[in-house]
């Protein structure tokens, strides 16, 4: 009896790992996260068990709490053979895969990690931009915006560290966030590039500069590049799938 962490990727089901697939058309249970693109269960086999749990950044009402999703791999983990919890991206890029892991090893149930194709890279890359390009940005900052500017992310520092930055969970926030990389440094003209739906049908683009990306619709979930490498965006002819 084991439960799999597995990254489903960015959304295309052609970007979940041959692993991941094989776990999941062998699944008893699969628990899947609210992101996860609904055309990867069309892998899971008929009668096994689906639970879409799912949080929901600003809407506790729609979400399944962390304690209710750990408590759920405790119970199948527990009595089911091949149990998929089915996570966004990858497992341990913003997504508290290491807690599910520390309640399940905490439980002495059997626990293994299949990584997958986070968001934070794919989605830029799928747009084109290399989130390291030489002699423009030599490293790259994942950065939640979750809790914007009322966090522990101090922002003057990423603002001066001369990283390109990829801001998950950021939409909502995205004005107090800007305002704090401005203060810090960097150049309101400095380009950016947000992708709502990377990777999928709906996937949507939107080229702005620092100094406006407050104003510019945009909606969750999408990734928020910063830096001289979006510049480089739209030079590829990847088709949203
Ligand atoms: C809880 S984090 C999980 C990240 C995930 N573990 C990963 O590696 O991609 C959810 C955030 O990832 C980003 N995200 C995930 N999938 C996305 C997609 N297909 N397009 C745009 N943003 C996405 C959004 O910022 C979203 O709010």
């Amino acid at each position: 009896m084991t439960v799999y962490l597995v990254g489903a990727g960015p959304g295309d089901p052609g970007l979940l790992t041959r692993r991941g697939g094989e776990l999941l058309a062998s699944a008893d249970v699969v628990i899947v996260d609210r992101l996860v693109d609904r055309r990867l269960l069309e892998e899971v086999p008929e009668g096994a068990t689906v639970i879409l749990a799912g949080k929901h950044g600003h809407d506790p009402s729609a979400s399944t709490t962390q304690e209710q999703i750990n408590a759920l791999l405790l119970e199948h983990g527990a009595r089911s053979e091949v149990v998929v919890r089915l996570k966004g991206g990858d497992p341990f890029v913003l997504g508290r895969g290491g807690e599910e892991v520390l309640a399940l090893a905490a439980a002495g149930i059997d626990v293994e990690v299949v990584p997958g194709i986070s968001s934070a890279l794919a989605v830029p890359a799928l747009a084109g931009v290399p989130v390291t390009h030489r002699g423009v940005s030599q490293a790259v900052t994942i950065v939640s915006g979750h809790n914007g500017t009322n966090g522990d992310v101090d922002w003057a520092a990423l603002a001066a560290s001369g990283a390109t930055l990829v801001l998950l969970m950021a939409v909502a926030a995205r004005s107090g966030i800007a305002a704090a990389l401005v203060e810090g440094g960097l150049p309101p003209g400095t380009p950016v590039l947000a992708v709502e739906w990377g990777s999928t049908p709906a996937e949507r683009r939107v080229a702005t500069t620092l100094g406006a990306l407050g104003d510019v619709h945009l909606e969750a979930p999408a990734v928020i590049v910063i830096g001289a490498v979006t510049d480089l965006a739209g030079l590829t002819s990847d088709q949203p799938r």
